[in-house]
């Protein structure tokens, strides 16, 4: 069974890419459209209601677009809106969610970190989640400032540093062995972040895990593409730079209005 429609991916901003990478790496023969909605970013500190209706705006253009699947590549619009998506849509929706699982399956200290936004923080589905997992100790951080600095292109700032240093230290302290990046930006800070971690904690996050139930989607229920290779398609509602930088220049970003 083939099915030669795009994958739509979207995101709060140029974060989701990390996930779009481990997607594309996984499927390279499927067409991908990502939606960077950079000019509502961060959407960690919206109500429950305007990430919903933002992911409601996202879904129907990658669904004009024809999408035969949609990514959601933004662990507060998983956390906040999937449900709600697919109640109201029938395409498939594939979320982002910590990876708490794992962590706290693999954890010998029983002790875990988790960085993410007060909006995933707050959110049922996570607090669900956690709750599986009672013999695990949990520290949770709001990553306050990292995405916005993510999304002006501030990665290596010194203040990047600083804010990672205060956020990461009470975690080293109280002696967790993995980190659980909860946020799909926060995989472009591993290099800081592992030059302010002692060696033996490990980092977590989600991407991969993500593209291979992506690979299953398409296999168990909508086919997947007969092209051999595809130019993937990116759109941002911003200024196009940031992107495009992430994306290392190799792909073509087009600003347009959403
Ligand atoms: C944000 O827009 O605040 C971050 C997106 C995410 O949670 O992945």
């Amino acid at each position: 069974m083939h099915n030669d429609q795009p994958i739509g991916i979207f995101d709060s901003g140029i974060g989701g890419t990390s996930i779009w990478k481990e997607i594309h790496h996984l499927l390279p023969n499927e067409k991908t459209i990502y939606l960077a909605d950079s000019k509502n970013a961060p959407y960690g500190q919206k109500s429950k209601e305007e990430i919903i209706a933002l992911s409601i705006k996202n879904t129907e253009l990658l669904l004009k677009m024809n999408c035969k699947l949609i990514v959601v590549a933004c662990n507060t619009a998983t956390t906040n809106a999937i449900r709600e998506l697919r109640e109201k849509y029938d395409v498939p929706f594939i979320g982002i969610e910590p990876a708490i699982k794992p962590a706290a399956t693999h954890s010998k200290t029983q002790i875990i970190g988790i960085l993410a936004t007060q909006g995933t923080l707050n959110s049922e589905l996570f607090n669900k989640t956690t709750e599986k997992y009672q013999d695990t100790k949990i520290i949770e951080q709001v990553g306050h400032g990292l995405v916005q600095l993510i999304e002006n292109g501030d990665i290596n700032s010194p203040e990047m540093t600083q804010l990672l240093t205060s956020y990461l230290a009470p975690m080293i302290e109280a002696n967790i062995d993995y980190l659980v990046l909860g946020c799909s930006h926060y995989p472009y800070l591993i290099p800081q972040i592992k030059k302010i971690l002692p060696e033996h904690i490990h980092i977590i996050d989600s991407g991969e895990a993500v593209a291979k139930q992506t690979q299953k989607i398409l296999q168990e229920k909508i086919g997947f593409s007969s092209a051999e290779k595809t130019e993937p398609i990116f759109y941002t509602n911003t200024d196009s730079k940031v992107l495009s930088k992430i994306l290392e220049n190799k792909y073509t970003v087009e600003k347009i209005d959403f």
